[in-house]
């Protein structure tokens, strides 16, 4: 849906930045920032920028750089819900859907956008109750594809193997929201 959008002002960007080779998606940045120092005032006065507006153009160019790779990973993580209701079968004996209901693990429902180890009521691990983890696609296809790879001390065992299950089971998580 958006990523046509996404894909046509990237194709914005290279023009207006040509000529740069196709990969010009990362390589963009580097050359707004020869703009931005401005090579005349450079050898006259000996012009340097200042710390604050380098911390300007890198903060731009890991923008730039961050939002291309959304992009590809919205691209990548385009899972069926409908498939992922079915795996959540696997996750169901200990995550129950209804806020406040916890079992073995804490209820899943508003996971996507939630804080790790933020359930009211459950007795998370050290290891989830430390993490500074807002879920998201990414990080959620990580940990249960594989919990203890991604949160060492972590309690859950449970992992899926297939890496398209994960997709559509994350899918299926976002549409545990009220929003
Ligand atoms: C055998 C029980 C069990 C199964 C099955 C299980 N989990 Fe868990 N899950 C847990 C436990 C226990 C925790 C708490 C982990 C901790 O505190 O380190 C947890 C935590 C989580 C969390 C973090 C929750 C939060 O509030 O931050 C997510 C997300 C999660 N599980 C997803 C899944 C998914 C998706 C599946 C199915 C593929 C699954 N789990 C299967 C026991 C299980």
């Amino acid at each position: 849906m958006g990523s046509a959008a996404l894909d046509s002002s990237d194709e914005r960007v290279c023009t207006q930045a040509a000529p740069v080779p196709p990969t010009c998606r990362f390589g963009t940045p580097l050359i707004l920032e020869d703009l931005l120092l401005d090579p005349a005032k450079d050898s006259s006065t000996k012009h340097r920028p200042s710390k604050a507006h380098k911390r300007m153009v890198l903060a731009g160019l890991s923008l730039s750089v961050a939002m291309a790779a959304t992009a590809a990973s919205a691209q990548e993580a385009a899972g069926d819900p409908a498939a992922g209701e079915r795996v959540y079968r696997q996750c169901a004996a200990c995550h129950s859907i209804e806020p406040g209901q916890n079992r073995a693990g804490p209820h899943l429902f508003g996971i996507v956008g939630q804080n790790a180890g933020s359930v009211e009521g459950f007795r998370y691990s050290q290891a989830m109750r430390e993490a500074d983890i807002v879920w998201n696609e990414e990080n959620l296809t990580a940990y249960v594809t594989d919990p203890r790879g991604f949160l060492p001390g972590t309690t859950m065992r449970v992992a899926l193997r297939d890496p398209d299950d994960a997709a559509d089971l994350v899918a299926y998580l976002r549409t545990l929201s009220s929003e």
